[in-house]
């Protein structure tokens, strides 16, 4: 299948200005506290380098990779756990930090992996919320951008494993 790069809907600059502010706002909730940030892989790899260097507070950081779609542009409906996470998370305070929250079901698998392994808290830091494509209850502490329904591309969100490295937002067409 043959898709077509349509229109930009975040540009760089917004993302960079949106990214400084959730890094403020998440080191202000979480001033002395004992802070570990999970990246979920592979889509939030982009996202998660800038956030994570807008923190202004000492914190720790974790990788866990699941997968739910097979090169389609519509879920699966399986999440796969593919990379597990190794770091004892008891007693700290966790921010998952997700590329995009579509259906929820993604989030609803890691919400269950991290709480079993008993932190102290977890909240979810999204870049990108697509909330009118939920089919199960998530809530998202942080948002970056509300999106509307459309298939979107770049700064880590990928089309076929591909597109990852535009550093904006697109939509398209497939
Ligand atoms: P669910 O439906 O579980 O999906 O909330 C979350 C995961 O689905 C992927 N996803 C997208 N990836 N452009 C992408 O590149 C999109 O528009 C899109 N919508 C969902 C993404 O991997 C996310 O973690
Ligand atoms: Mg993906």
């Amino acid at each position: 299948m043959k898709i077509e790069i349509e229109s930009t809907l975040i540009s760089e600059a917004e993302i960079q200005r949106r990214v400084r502010e959730l890094g403020q706002q998440i080191s202000e909730d979480h001033h002395n506290r004992e802070l570990v940030l999970v990246c979920v892989l592979k889509g939030a790899a982009l996202f998660f380098a800038d956030l994570f260097r807008a923190l202004s507070i000492p914190v720790r950081c974790e990788f866990i990779q699941l997968a739910s779609y097979d090169d389609r542009t519509e879920s699966s409906g399986h999440v796969r756990i593919v990379q597990g996470l190794n770091e004892n998370l008891r007693n700290s305070d966790v921010v998952i930090v997700e590329d995009i929250v579509d259906t929820g079901q993604t989030l609803t698998v890691l919400m269950e992996e991290i709480q079993a392994l008993e932190p102290a808290s977890v909240k979810v830091c999204s870049l990108l919320d697509k909330p009118t494509r939920r089919t199960v209850t998530a809530t998202i502490d942080y948002v970056g951008f509300e999106i509307p329904d459309a298939f979107v591309v770049g700064y880590g969100l990928d089309y076929a494993q591909k597109y990852r490295n535009l550093r904006e937002i697109f939509c398209i067409k497939t």
